[in-house]
């Protein structure tokens, strides 16, 4: 068989993967991410293929419980902060690129990058990373985040804004009270707001 005719089992395989250890709810929300992240890799000339499946790995380390990230992190020498630890939830990202290697054999690197940052982005961020970072955010079973519709309509014409936005009501929400804010989250909306203001000059 050629490589190319082995691509879509990979993704199947991977697919049958995330079911197998998310919950239906999560899962549904994969499937969300994976296709929202194929419509805007078609739109901005990414790989249509490397986005699906940074969408479908993306939450690979969800369904962990705290003490078994912390666990992988302490085995793999995987830096911690004190708000990770803490709070572990925050390390999903971290640890699922880890696994996204380790476990389901991602070698890309761009592929373990864009699911490393998907909940906090970062600055510089590649496209492909952007496109997880706001197909996370905005997929079809999203309902509950401020802004929605103005965001799925904003993503297929500027990336930048729409992080920008989602960024800014990100840190809005924790701000609010409703959970701790990683500092990285504040940093990458510092510096696309920077740059924002620079392009608008
Ligand atoms: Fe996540
Ligand atoms: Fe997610």
């Amino acid at each position: 068989m050629n490589a190319d005719k082995k691509k879509p089992d990979q993704l199947r395989k991977l697919r049958k993967e995330m079911e197998k250890i998310q919950d239906a709810r999560r899962f549904e929300h994969t499937l969300g991410v994976e296709f929202t992240s194929a419509a805007l890799a078609m739109r901005y000339g990414a790989s249509v293929r490397d986005a699906q499946t940074a969408g479908l790995l993306h939450d690979c380390a969800k369904c962990l419980t705290d003490r078994e990230r912390v666990s992988i992190c302490k085995k793999n020498n995987i830096s911690m902060t004190e708000l990770e630890m803490e709070n572990p939830f925050l390390l999903h990202a971290k640890v699922g690129a880890f696994l996204a290697r380790e476990q389901y054999g991602v070698t890309d690197q761009d592929i373990l990058d864009a699911i490393h940052n998907h909940t906090t982005g970062r600055p510089g961020m590649s496209l492909l990373e952007k496109i997880v970072f706001i197909a996370d955010y905005m997929e079809p079973g999203r309902s509950h985040a401020p802004n929605l519709e103005e965001i799925r309509g904003m993503a297929f014409a500027d990336l930048d804004r729409t992080l920008l936005k989602i960024l800014g009501d990100t840190l809005d929400y924790l701000d609010g009270g409703n959970g701790d804010v990683d500092p990285m989250t504040r940093k990458t909306w510092e510096y696309y707001k920077e740059k924002a203001a620079h392009a608008a000059e």
